[in-house]
């Protein structure tokens, strides 16, 4: 099996497929970009290209379960891997609309396998979650974890991940990596290119964010009343070009063995949401206000990877800690108070787009 130059990136204008997309093309992939900009910008591709110094590639507007135009983009490029993000990832509006979940997050991945199929492209890495792991206890987990996820979010996931590993068993011609995210958080360090949540952020980096360049008056802190050191919920917060890295390492590894494998990317370290509203302060130079409310339903204690396999299957490990991670979400968050539909200043003094 050669090793893949042709990418073709579903959900390539979010958060961790856009720092992908920059990761790929500072390393010489050609890419063939899919996004529905359901939850996305094309905006973003500007600022990729603004990065890398390099045309994006051919970038495609259409939902994934649309099996005919998928089908098309297939016919008209030679596509040697899928890098497999597109998905929806709102745990809470999962519990409220599970089947708007399984259907887009399954429903998507079965519509491309099958496109896959037709057109023989067998390699895939897929983006899955710790989310899987459920509510499984205190320290690190490693892979053999068995999987109980709590909402639909977290179930679409895991269906994905079992149809994966079962169509690679059936089908010996396919080959799949999964990872299974810890907590992406950060952004590239240019500041071009970062988190833009659509309305109230669900998620914890960009609600700091948010508070400290003052679009928010205060963080809510949902429970301090877990069994962890402060009482607050720990997670293993990874850098997002940490993350892209190890996509794009990914790659040089799908053809190492066929089947499917899974790996944790996460740094194996547990931080706290007052840890993170702390190393928050120290990046911005400014206080976070915070109000502590009660648990969010649906959230575990700790969740926190033994990252060990990856590293010993590939030697590769990330690199940035919490500090680089709020460094660069606040680069980015003041230069984009208003995410990517606003406009911004360039840390060299231009201005930059919309
Ligand atoms: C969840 C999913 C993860 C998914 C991610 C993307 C679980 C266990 N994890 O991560 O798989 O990829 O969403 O959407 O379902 N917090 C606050 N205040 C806030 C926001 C969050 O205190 O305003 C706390 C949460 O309670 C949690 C921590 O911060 O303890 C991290 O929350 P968040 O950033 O939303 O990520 P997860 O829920 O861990």
């Amino acid at each position: 099996m050669r090793k893949p130059s042709t990418i073709l990136v579903t959900g390539g204008a979010g958060f961790i497929g856009s720092h992908t997309c920059v990761e790929l093309l500072d390393h010489g992939y050609e890419l063939i970009v899919i996004d529905d900009y359901s939850n996305s910008t094309p905006q973003v591709f500007t600022r990729v290209e603004r990065i890398t110094d390099r045309f994006v590639g051919a970038v495609y507007e259409l939902d994934i379960r649309d099996r005919r135009a998928l089908s098309a983009v297939f016919d008209r490029h030679s596509v040697d891997a899928v890098v497999h993000f597109a998905a929806h990832k709102a745990v809470g509006e999962s519990t409220r609309m599970p089947i708007k979940y399984y259907d887009n997050n399954v429903g998507g991945t079965t519509a491309l396998l099958r496109v896959m199929q037709e057109h023989a492209v067998h390699q895939l890495v897929f983006s899955s979650s710790c989310s899987i792991y459920g509510d499984a206890g205190r320290g690190p987990l490693d892979e053999s974890t068995p999987a109980a996820p709590t909402n639909p979010y977290a179930s679409s996931k895991w269906l994905c991940e079992l149809l994966l590993a079962d169509v690679c068993a059936r089908c010996p011609e396919f080959t799949v990596l999964a990872l299974r995210y810890f907590n992406p958080v950060g952004a590239h360090p240019s500041g071009l290119l970062g988190e833009d949540p659509g309305g109230v952020p669900d998620n914890l980096m960009p609600y700091v964010a948010q508070v400290a360049v003052g679009r928010r008056e205060r963080l809510p802190v949902f429970g301090q009343d877990y069994a962890t050191p402060d009482g607050t919920a720990v997670r293993d917060y990874l850098h997002v070009m940490d993350t892209a890295e190890a996509h794009r390492v990914a790659l040089d590894h799908l053809a190492d063995r066929p089947g499917m494998q899974i790996f944790n990317l996460g740094v194996g370290a547990g931080r706290s949401v007052l840890d993170v509203i702390s190393a928050f302060a120290a990046a911005c130079g400014r206080a976070v206000p915070y109000q502590i409310l009660p648990r969010r339903p649906g959230d575990v204690t700790e969740l926190v990877a033994d990252a060990g396999a990856v590293a010993r299957a590939w030697g590769w490990r990330p690199t940035r800690d919490l500090a680089d991670m709020c460094r660069d979400a606040w680069r980015f968050q003041q230069l984009n108070p208003h995410g990517y539909a606003g406009s911004g200043r360039h840390p060299n003094g231009t201005r930059h787009d919309p």
